[in-house]
C-alpha cells in the first residue's frame, strides 16, 4: 500500500544558514556609518556653532546659502532651530541602535529615544519652512525633502506606538526604518563623494552645486532604506544563497561607506585638511 502521507523530503538547509553572515556584514557596515554621523556633528559644531560663539552669523552663509539673513526673525531661528536638532539626532540616533547601549543603559536608552523623536519632529516642521522661505535648488531637490518629511513622520508613528504596546522588535524595526529616513541628509553626501571616487564626478556640476546626478539622489539617498528592506525580508524569507549574497554586498558597502566618509570629511565637512 503506498503512504500518501508520506512527509516532504527534509530540507537539507537550515532555516538559519546565511543569518549570522548578514548580521555581522550588517554590524560591520554600521560602524563607518556611525563614526561618519558623529564627524557630521563636529562639522556642524564647526560650521555653524563655531561662528555663532564669535559672534559672526553672516559666516554660516559660506556653507548653506542664506542660512542667515539679518531681520528674517523666523527664517533665522527655523535654521537655528534644524541645525541644533541635527546634533540631538546624528548623536543619538546612532547611539540607540547599539544593543550593548540599549540593554546596559536603558534609561538612556528611553530618554534618547525622547529627544529623538521630538528633534526629528521639529526637524522637520522647521525643515519645511526653510523649503518655503529660501531659495532651494530644482524641484527633484525640494521634492526629495518632501518625501523625507512624510517618511519621517510615518515612521515615528509607528515607532512610538509599538515601543508603548511594549512589542520591541516591532519597534526596532520601525526605529531603524527612522533612523535611516532621518539620516538622509547624511547619506546623500557621503554617496556622492563615493560616485565621485566612481566616476570622477559625473553629473555634478562642482561649480553651482547643480546636475543630474545630484537630482537622482534626492530619491537615492534613500537607498539605503531600501536595502534595510531587502535585509529584513531576507532574514525571514530568503535561501542561503542570497543571504550570502547581501553579506557580500554589505561588506563591499562598509568599505565604500568607510571611503565616502574620509573624502566627505576630508573633501566637504573639513576641506581645511584636505
Ligand atoms: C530629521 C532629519 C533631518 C536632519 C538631521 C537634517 C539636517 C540638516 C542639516 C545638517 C543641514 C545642513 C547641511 C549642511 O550644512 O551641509 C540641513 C539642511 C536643510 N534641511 Fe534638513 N534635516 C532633516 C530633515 C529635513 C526635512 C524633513 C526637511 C524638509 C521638510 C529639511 C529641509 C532642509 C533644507 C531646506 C536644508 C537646506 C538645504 C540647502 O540649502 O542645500 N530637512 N538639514
Amino acid at each position: 500500500m503506498s503512504n500518501s502521507l508520506a512527509l516532504p523530503a527534509q530540507s537539507t538547509q537550515s532555516p538559519r544558514t546565511g543569518l549570522r553572515a548578514m548580521t555581522r556584514a550588517g554590524a560591520a557596515w554600521y560602524v563607518p556609518v556611525l563614526i561618519g554621523q558623529f564627524i557630521f556633528v563636529a562639522y556642524i559644531f564647526y560650521a555653524y556653532g563655531l561662528p555663532l560663539v564669535v559672534g559672526d552669523l553672516e559666516g554660516w552663509n559660506a556653507h548653506l546659502s542664506q542660512a542667515w539673513v539679518s531681520g528674517r526673525d523666523i527664517g533665522n531661528a527655523a535654521v537655528v532651530a534644524h541645525l541644533a536638532l541635527a546634533v540631538i539626532i546624528h548623536i543619538g540616533g546612532p547611539l540607540q541602535l547599539v544593543p550593548a547601549v540599549r540593554k546596559r543603559f536603558p534609561t538612556f536608552h528611553r530618554w534618547t529615544g525622547r529627544a529623538f523623536t521630538i528633534g526629528v519632529m521639529i526637524a522637520v516642521v522647521s525643515g519645511a519652512y526653510m523649503l518655503v522661505v529660501r531659495e532651494i535648488g530644482a524641484w527633484p531637490l525640494q521634492l526629495g525633502f518632501i518625501v523625507q518629511a512624510i517618511l519621517i513622520l510615518w515612521f515615528t508613528y509607528y515607532a512610538i506606538r509599538h515601543a508603548m504596546r511594549r512589542e520591541i522588535s516591532t519597534h526596532m524595526r520601525w526605529a531603524m526604518r527612522l533612523f535611516l529616513a532621518a539620516s538622509a541628509v547624511w547619506f546623500f553626501r557621503v554617496m556622492i563623494m563615493i560616485w565621485f571616487v566612481l566616476t570622477g564626478g559625473i553629473g555634478i556640476d562642482t561649480s553651482d552645486g547643480t546636475g543630474w546626478f545630484l537630482d537622482v539622489m534626492s530619491i537615492g539617498q534613500f537607498l539605503p532604506l531600501a536595502l534595510y528592506e531587502l535585509y529584513h525580508w531576507l532574514k525571514s524569507n530568503g535561501g542561503s544563497a542570497s543571504r550570502y549574497a547581501m553579506a557580500a554586498f554589505l561588506w563591499i558597502s562598509a568599505a565604500a561607506t568607510t571611503v565616502g566618509v574620509a573624502l566627505a570629511t576630508l573633501g566637504m565637512w573639513f576641506p581645511v585638511l584636505g
